[in-house]
């Protein structure tokens, strides 16, 4: 009798443990493993031959590495901010033909590049949330 009380007890335990881990894991990243993929193919379409195929930046301003985190990962500026630049004034040739989603796509894409981790929930391109979000240096 005891012997399963405290089995169900620690399977219990198990389980909350469990949640508390998904709970962390979802609050470590902001764009999701798919919505990368789906920022890298337009990456590649969009934005790789100005800003180089491992966002090295060639001929244009890299983004990724010390750089481009110097500038965007400084405190002081949002996603939103990243974003208001990408889809205002990219790609250079054609300013704000891409949708805003695909941009945000593309945003993730370029966070994983620079060692943010993805989560389970996707970067949405609303303003209000993106305004919360400070990237840290990597
Ligand atoms: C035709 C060339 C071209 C294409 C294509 C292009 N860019 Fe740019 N991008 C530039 C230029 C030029 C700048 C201005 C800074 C510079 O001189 O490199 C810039 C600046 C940026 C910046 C600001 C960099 C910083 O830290 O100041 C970001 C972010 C950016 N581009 C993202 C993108 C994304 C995302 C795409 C694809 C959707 C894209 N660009 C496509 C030429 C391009």
């Amino acid at each position: 009798m005891r012997v399963r009380l405290i089995a169900r007890v620690a399977a219990s335990l198990a389980i909350a443990l469990l949640s508390v881990l998904r709970v962390l894991a979802a609050d470590g990243g902001f764009y999701s493993a798919a919505q990368a993929v789906r920022g890298e193919v337009l990456y590649e379409q969009y934005c790789m031959t100005c800003h180089g195929a491992k966002l090295e930046g060639n001929p244009a301003a890299p983004l990724a590495g010390p750089v481009f985190q110097g500038c965007w990962a400084d405190g002081q500026h949002t996603l939103d901010d990243l974003f208001y630049i990408v889809r205002t004034q990219m790609p250079y040739s054609a300013p704000g033909s891409l949708a805003k989603q695909q941009y945000v796509d593309v945003i993730a894409y370029v966070l994983k590049m620079n060692g943010y981790e993805p989560g389970e929930t996707e970067l949405t391109p609303i303003a209000s949330t993106l305004k919360k979000i400070t990237l840290q240096p990597r």
